[in-house]
C-alpha cells in the first residue's frame, strides 16, 4: 500500500475540503490552501463555510493532521502530491471558466523535486494536454500531471468519498498514474486508469448522462400526464431491467445545483467549439428548463390566474441535505410566479439567509406551518423531511385552498387526498385527473 504520503490540496471549497477530510481520515497530512483570507480564517477557528452532512465530525477527529494556509508555498514545501480544486464555473457562453485553473499555475512556486499536480476540477477535455504544455514552457518539465475527477455528490459526498463506485486516473506517464491511484487504494474501489484526455471526458460524459436520463423521465412523466399512464410506475417498471438500473429516473422540477447545468452546457460548447453539434445535449437543456417552469401552469389550472394568489414554496435548495442553491429550479420557479403577480412565501430549512440575497420580493418564513398558513396553494419544490409534516388536517385548515402541487412526487396522493387536499404531483395522470375532479367539486368558482 501506499505509505501515507503528505498531500496538498489547493482550493477550500466543497470538492478540496471533502478531499482534505477524507483524506486526512485514511491518515495523511494535509495542507489546504486557499486565496480567500476569511475561508481561512474560519476554517482555522474550526467553522465550516459549507454545509455537508458528515464532513464537520471528519474535519474534527481529523483536525490535527489538517493545515489551512493562505501561502502555495507551503503546499509544496510539505507535500509532493497536490490536488487542484478551484471551481470552473460558467462564463456566458457556456463554456467552464478557467480562470482559477491558471491562477494556480502561474503562482506556482519554483519546485526543484518531482511533485503531481492531479486536477480533481471539473475541466473540459484537453485541457490537461494545454496544461502540460504551459508547465513545460515555465520550464517545469519535471512535474507531473494527473487527471482525478470527482465524483462526489451534494450531501452524500463523505460516504461516495469513503465508498466510490470507481476511481478515475487519467496520466501521461505511468508511474504518475499509479501514485495517484495507490493514495485510494484503501477503498478498495475498482480503478479506470487511461490517458488525461479520455479522464476529463468520463467525468463530462457521466453527469452528462445522468442530466439525459432525469430530462428523459421528465418528458416520460409529461407524457404520462396526457395519456392516463403514472410515471411512478413507469420509472419502476423501467428502473427493474438491470440494463437500465432505477437510478436518476425520479421525475421533477428539474436538475440543478453547481454541477449538471454547468457540466452539460460545457459539454455542448466543447463538441460545439470542435465543430460537432452535439443535438442531444440541447434537447436535454431545454427541457429541463421547461419543466422548471412546468408547476406555474398546474397552478393555474387549479387557482386561475396567478395575481393576488399566495403561494407557498417548501424548500429552496437544489435537492435536500444541502444550502446550495446554484442552479436551484426554485429560483426560477419563484421570478416565474412574482412574475404572473403571485405573492411568494418561501420555506427552507437551511437555505433562507442565501435565498434572502438572491429573491427579492419574496417573503421568507421560518418554518412550514408559517410558510402554508392563509396559502392558495403549497409547492413542494425539495425533499426535505419536514415537507411529510403537510398533509395533516391541522395545516389543510390553515392554507386559503388545501393545493398541493408536488414538484418532486415526495408526497403519498392518496393520503393526502384522504385528507381533503387536491393533490397534484408530476407524471401522474391518475392523480391529476382525481385532483382536477376534486378540485372541480371543492373550487367551483375556478375554471
Ligand atoms: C452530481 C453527480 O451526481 C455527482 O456524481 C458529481 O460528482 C457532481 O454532480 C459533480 O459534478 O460534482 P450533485 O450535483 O451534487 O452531484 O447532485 P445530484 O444528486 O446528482 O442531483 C443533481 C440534481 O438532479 C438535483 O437537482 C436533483 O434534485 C436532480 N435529480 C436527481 C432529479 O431531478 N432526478 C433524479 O432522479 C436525480
Amino acid at each position: 500500500m501506499q505509505g501515507r504520503e503528505p498531500l496538498g490540496v489547493i482550493g477550500a471549497g466543497w470538492v478540496g475540503l471533502v478531499t482534505a477530510a477524507c483524506f486526512a481520515e485514511l491518515g495523511h497530512e494535509v495542507v489546504v490552501r486557499d486565496i480567500d483570507a476569511e475561508r481561512i480564517g474560519e476554517l482555522e477557528d474550526g467553522r465550516l463555510p459549507i454545509f455537508e452532512p458528515g464532513l464537520d465530525e471528519v474535519l474534527a477527529q481529523n483536525r490535527g493532521r489538517i493545515r489551512f494556509t493562505l501561502d502555495i508555498a507551503e503546499i509544496f514545501d510539505a507535500a509532493r502530491v497536490a490536488f487542484i480544486c478551484v471551481g470552473t464555473p460558467s462564463t456566458y457562453s457556456g463554456d467552464a471558466d478557467l480562470t482559477a485553473v491558471w491562477h494556480v499555475l502561474d503562482e506556482l512556486p519554483e519546485l526543484q523535486d518531482r511533485v503531481l499536480l492531479v486536477m480533481k476540477s471539473t475541466v473540459p477535455v484537453g485541457t490537461g494536454e494545454k496544461i502540460r504544455q504551459r508547465l513545460d514552457d515555465k520550464g517545469l518539465a519535471h512535474v507531473g500531471y494527473v487527471s482525478n475527477p470527482e465524483f462526489l455528490a451534494e450531501g452524500t459526498a463523505v460516504e461516495n468519498f469513503r465508498h466510490p463506485d470507481r476511481v478515475v486516473v487519467g496520466a501521461f506517464a505511468e508511474a504518475d498514474g499509479a501514485k495517484v491511484a495507490g493514495l485510494y487504494e484503501p477503498t478498495g474501489a475498482p480503478l479506470v486508469t487511461t490517458d488525461v484526455a479520455s479522464a476529463e471526458m468520463i467525468k463530462l460524459a457521466s453527469n452528462a448522462f445522468l442530466a439525459t436520463r432525469i430530462s428523459f423521465i421528465n418528458e416520460i412523466a409529461n407524457v404520462c400526464e396526457v395519456t392516463g399512464a403514472d410515471v411512478a410506475d413507469v420509472a419502476r417498471g423501467m428502473g427493474l431491467d438491470h440494463r437500465l438500473g432505477p437510478h436518476f429516473l425520479r421525475p421533477g422540477i428539474g436538475y440543478g445545483g453547481s454541477c449538471f447545468p454547468k457540466d452539460v452546457a460545457a459539454l455542448k460548447q466543447l463538441a460545439g467549439n470542435s465543430g460537432y453539434h452535439f443535438q442531444l445535449l440541447s434537447a436535454v437543456i431545454e427541457v429541463n428548463e421547461l419543466q422548471k417552469r412546468r408547476v406555474v401552469g398546474k397552478l393555474k389550472k387549479h387557482l386561475g390566474p396567478l395575481r393576488g394568489k399566495e403561494i407557498a414554496l417548501l424548500g429552496l435548495a437544489f435537492k435536500p441535505n444541502t444550502n446550495d442553491l446554484r442552479e436551484a429550479s426554485s429560483l426560477v420557479l419563484a421570478s416565474r410566479l412574482l412574475a404572473e403577480g403571485a405573492r411568494v412565501r418561501a420555506w427552507d430549512p437551511i437555505a433562507i439567509e442565501d435565498a434572502r440575497k438572491l429573491l427579492k420580493g419574496v417573503e421568507f418564513a421560518t418554518t412550514l406551518r408559517e410558510a402554508v398558513a392563509g396559502a392558495d396553494a403549497a409547492v413542494v419544490v425539495t425533499e426535505w423531511d419536514e415537507v411529510r409534516e403537510l398533509p395533516t388536517p391541522e395545516l389543510r385548515d390553515s392554507m386559503r385552498r388545501p393545493l398541493i402541487v408536488d414538484g418532486r412526487n415526495f408526497l403519498d396522493p392518496e393520503a393526502a387526498r384522504a385528507i381533503g387536499f387536491t393533490y397534484e404531483g408530476i407524471g401522474r395522470a391518475a392523480s391529476t385527473l382525481g385532483a382536477i375532479q376534486q378540485a372541480e367539486q371543492t373550487e367551483p368558482e375556478l375554471a
